[in-house]
């Protein structure tokens, strides 16, 4: 679905080459850290179709179409961690014949989606139980099922809920400067039937001063080890607005969003993006001409003000390097 028409319509894009499908991450068609890591692994598919028959040429070309995807978004680990899955594969059958390899990569990517849909539910189930019944909850950007194979995460929390027979109200950030939670995910939860308010990104300190937020609930593009985590810009000031209004600060996502690697927040690469986004958004000039601009996509929240992240395997809380190790341990024994 090209998230890019959406509220106005839906409307669907085929990708025929991996060509598309990196103009479709890179333009934000497919968005949101779970579906560009499932869509760059289709893409992978797409651009070994015409590989040449040579073992030695395939897996360079394997390798080219991979680090291409990869050059589309740099923040959502998500898309590194389902490429790096894609070649893992390729690897485990060199010697084979090259037909067999296509198909088990086309298994592959079938796997991550079917399997994102599944960690998705799971993280609805272990979040729904943080939430109260007769709940306001603000979400930012959108972490539903347009960003995931289904369900979402930070929505799913409130899907689960909701399916419980718990009465929640969403309050939603309309997400500067590309307006996710206006076109998204309010569009999303509207048609879920959920009960939802539109708020612009500069009214939620008034909203939760009101009393009307009992939960920030967000999603994740890269969590760190010590739980740092890199979400939309704008998230970081929610959790700070969060703490000091005394309301729990949720982040939800999957196992495939924790970079182990990474010790700290501030390694994270934060992608820039183009300054018209701002001083134009959506080709209508609303700044003057030649103003400066800073644009980064998404900031970091530190760990410290995470109430808990809620995973497929559970909910880490506190938040820190134990923790998470002990739960992505157990994520990786079970
Ligand atoms: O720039 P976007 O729209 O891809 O940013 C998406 C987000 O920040 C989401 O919150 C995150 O990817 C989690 S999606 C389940």
């Amino acid at each position: 679905m090209d998230q890019t028409r959406l509220p106005r319509e839906v409307v669907y894009r085929e990708c025929h080459d991996e060509r598309a499908v990196w103009e479709a991450i890179k333009t934000l068609q497919v968005r949101g850290a779970p579906a560009i890591g499932i869509a760059a692994a289709y893409g992978v598919c797409l651009g070994i179709k015409s590989a040449p028959d040579d073992e030695q040429a395939f897996f360079q070309r394997l390798d080219e179409v991979a680090s291409y995807l990869a050059s589309s978004r740099p923040t959502a680990v998500n898309l590194f961690w389902a490429l790096d899955r894609m070649r893992r594969r390729a690897e485990t059958l060199r010697g084979q014949p090259l037909d067999l390899i296509r198909k088990a990569l086309l298994e592959e990517v079938r796997a991550i989606h079917e399997e994102d849909r599944a960690l998705c539910h799971a993280i609805g189930r272990w979040g729904e139980s943080l939430i109260e019944d007769r709940s306001g909850i603000l979400t930012h950007c959108n972490a539903g099922g347009l960003a995931t194979a289904e369900y979402g995460t930070a929505l799913a929390v409130i899907y689960e809920a909701v399916a419980k027979g718990k009465r929640v109200h969403v309050f939603a950030d309309e997400t500067r400067p590309l307006l996710q939670g206006a076109r998204l995910t309010a569009w999303e939860l509207k048609a879920h039937g959920i009960p939802v308010t539109l708020i612009c990104d500069n009214m939620a300190a008034e909203v939760m001063k009101e009393g009307k937020v009992q939960a920030v609930i967000v999603g994740a593009d890269r969590i760190a080890a010590n739980g740092d985590t890199a979400n939309k810009i704008g998230t970081y000031g929610l959790a700070i607005l969060a703490r000091y209004h005394r309301i729990p600060f949720y982040v939800a996502a999957p196992s495939s969003t924790f970079d182990l690697q990474l010790s700290h927040g501030g390694l994270i690469p934060i992608e820039q993006r183009d300054p018209r986004e701002v001083t134009s958004p959506f080709g209508i000039p609303i700044a003057p001409e030649g103003i400066d601009v800073y644009n980064p996509a998404f900031d970091v929240t530190p760990a410290e003000l995470i109430t808990a992240i809620i995973c497929e395997k559970g909910v880490i809380r506190p938040v820190n390097k134990e923790t998470i190790a002990a739960i992505l341990g157990r994520a990786l024994a079970g």
